[in-house]
């Protein structure tokens, strides 16, 4: 969702803040704009575009003014369209002082009434503008502190929210804020940063700063201040972004998306090391596993997937039952939850709204919180009693791929730690699960080196207005995200279903030549036949069959081989096949690969 970046220090601020919104604009956006100060009491300088940054990059070629202190935003929009005007950032009455706003102000209704009343000129539809006139009265009445401003004003407020404001009678500071919303400082030598996500300064520093909840800091080129909204001021929490700029960048693929699904050997092995004989230093100390007598994954979209996956796992070798829920839905049916029950939030990035919400709900029942997630320092981990991190790096790409191979290792991972704890499976089971988890990564390696045909035939199916996809098993959830990836990609009416469901309605959807993706497991097992069975009852209908298998799948019109290995882990190979026809795919009708229309990286609001 929106993108913050604020700079101040000894170098010109245009360059950070626009490197800083390129690096965010995977998180998806639909207009985008800048405030730079100019001098002591004189008016901003801001631009501010509908549309991607090129557009807001065209007109700054009229020349903008040398400043060394600016904040920058792409905005995606919620209150007010992707106008110029709901652009970001907002101005007070006198031009002097500018806000920009990632998350959502819920009183901001009463709070635009109040300020109306009391003469302020609005001139977007959103909810944000409310933010800067009440920061404008507050700040006067602070006889200009525009930090102690901030603090007043955050706890006027309802929602969540990451602030950051410039006013021009101080021109070297930036003052922030955030509330259930991301926000990190960058430590820079004569120079400091503010943004959404390291992302951000990577390519300037590595050196991090959280930031909590309800907390409000006052950078400027040699100072950081971090207070709680009553002033005391706090102590700093540094630390070191382990991976640099590089990792950020196409590193000469087409896009971030085909270097990232080409990535994941790595990233398994990453998540893997030093985890294949236990987890216990890493999480035993704040769970209390003999406590639990049952599971619940809470996550969304692509990670839900995962979570599925990991309910077979979990619960057979675990030996407990594990439910798997949307984030969206859950703790608006008000479940039942205690100690004893272990919650899972899955989440690549560590701040998806609906999963906050959702442990919020299992946490304030008593529930031990147990997340995985990709991005250290994010507010779920933060929040959890324990965390699992997967290594994937930063996955800049919309539709999520290494993130999903490696929370399913972290999925196997957890049901091996639990069946081990429980004793529900004999440490041989262990070891021979240790090879095949290690063994890994050298087999997607394989299925990469083999996708080239798989991209010509997909191309076969541009103009097709649906595709299905089928699995039993953990094949069911790799069907679920194979459809997922293709509909966020191609933007092409695509359902996944369990091989058996198929007789009981989905069937009526085949056609002649409607493409059919199948997962089917090892050959000779009982289920290998039961879809092979599925397959030949659509192909009867006239459906073109993709398998994805280690055999050769008589009954499919086309085979996608991948490396034979253990049933529950063959989730992990077999979606390599499903990201590479959704990417080719959105190259074929000429889609936004990494980009996807309507889409976020990382959904903040629920
Ligand atoms: O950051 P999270 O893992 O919490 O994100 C959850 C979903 O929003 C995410 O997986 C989404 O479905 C992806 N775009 C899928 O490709």
């Amino acid at each position: 969702m929106c993108g913050i970046v604020g700079y101040t220090g000894k170098n010109s601020a245009l360059a950070p803040v626009l490197e800083g919104l390129r690096r965010l604009e995977y998180r998806g956006y639909d207009s985008a704009g800048i405030a730079l100060t100019v001098a002591v009491g004189q008016q901003l300088w801001v631009e501010k575009r509908a549309g991607k940054l090129g557009n807001l990059e065209e007109t700054l070629e009229d020349g903008t003014p040398d400043s060394h202190s600016g904040i920058g935003h792409t905005r995606w929009a919620t209150h007010g369209g992707p106008t110029d005007t709901n652009a970001h950032p907002h101005l007070d009455n006198e031009g002097k002082l500018a806000l920009i706003h990632n998350g959502i102000i819920e009183n901001y209704v009463e709070l635009r009434a109040e300020l109306e009343r009391r003469g302020h000129i609005f001139k977007s539809e959103t909810d944000t503008e409310s933010v800067v006139h009440l920061l404008s009265d507050a700040r006067k009445a602070h006889h200009g502190d525009l930090a102690a401003a901030m603090r007043e004003v955050c706890a006027e407020l309802r929602g969540s929210f990451t602030l950051l404001a410039i006013h021009s009678d101080q021109p070297d500071h930036i003052v922030g804020a955030r509330r259930n919303s991301p926000l990190v400082v960058g430590v820079g030598n004569g120079e400091n940063f503010l943004a959404s996500d390291v992302a951000a300064f990577i390519a300037h520093t590595k050196r991090a700063l959280e930031l909590g909840q309800d907390e409000v800091v006052d950078i400027s080129p040699t100072e950081i201040i971090i207070t709680d909204l009553q002033g005391n001021v706090l102590p700093h929490h540094e630390y070191e972004i382990s991976w640099d700029a590089s990792a950020a960048e196409r590193g000469g693929y087409a896009h971030f998306m085909l270097k990232e699904i080409y990535e994941q050997p790595k990233a398994i092995l990453d998540t893997l090391i030093g985890r294949l004989h236990g987890l216990g230093a890493e999480i035993s100390q704040n769970i209390d596993f003999g406590k639990i007598d049952k599971v619940v994954i809470i996550a969304c979209g692509t990670a839900f997937h995962a979570g599925l996956v990991g309910k077979y796992a979990i619960e057979q070798w675990g030996g407990i039952s594990v439910e798997v829920e949307y984030a969206s839905e859950y703790r608006y049916r008000e479940p039942r939850v205690d100690g004893h029950t272990l919650v899972i939030p899955i989440s690549q990035s560590g701040e998806t709204m609906d999963t906050l919400m959702a442990m919020r709900y299992a946490k304030e029942n008593g529930a031990q919180v147990f997340s995985v997630c990709n991005t250290n320092g994010s507010t779920i981990p933060r929040e959890s009693d324990a965390v699992l991190y997967t290594h994937a790096g930063p996955e800049i790409a919309v539709a999520s791929t290494k993130a999903f191979a490696t929370q399913l290792i972290a999925m196997y991972l957890i049901g091996l730690h639990l069946g081990q704890i429980r004793g529900t499976i004999t440490s041989e089971f262990i070891a021979e699960m240790a090879e095949h988890l290690e063994a890994l990564p050298a087999k997607v390696e394989q299925v990469l080196e083999t996708v080239e045909p798989l991209r010509e035939l997909t191309r076969q199916f541009k103009d097709s207005s649906s595709m299905l996809f089928l699995g039993r098993h953990v094949g069911y959830p790799t069907a679920l995200e194979g459809a997922l990836k293709l509909k966020e990609l191609a933007y092409m009416h695509a359902e996944g279903f369990p091989g058996g469901e198929l007789k009981h309605g989905p069937i009526a959807l085949i056609d002649q030549g409607t493409p059919v993706v199948a997962m089917i497991p090892a050959e000779g097992s009982l289920l290998a036949e039961k879809m092979a069975s599925n397959v030949q009852e659509v192909k009867a209908r006239g459906a073109v069959v993709i398998a994805i298998s280690d055999w050769h799948v008589p009954a499919a019109s086309h085979v996608v081989r991948i490396p034979s290995t253990h049933p529950f882990l063959q989730p992990v190979l077999s979606v390599v096949p499903l990201q590479v026809i959704a990417y080719e795919m959105a190259i074929a009708r000429g889609n936004d690969v990494d980009q996807p229309r309507n889409l976020a990286k990382s959904v903040t609001v629920e």
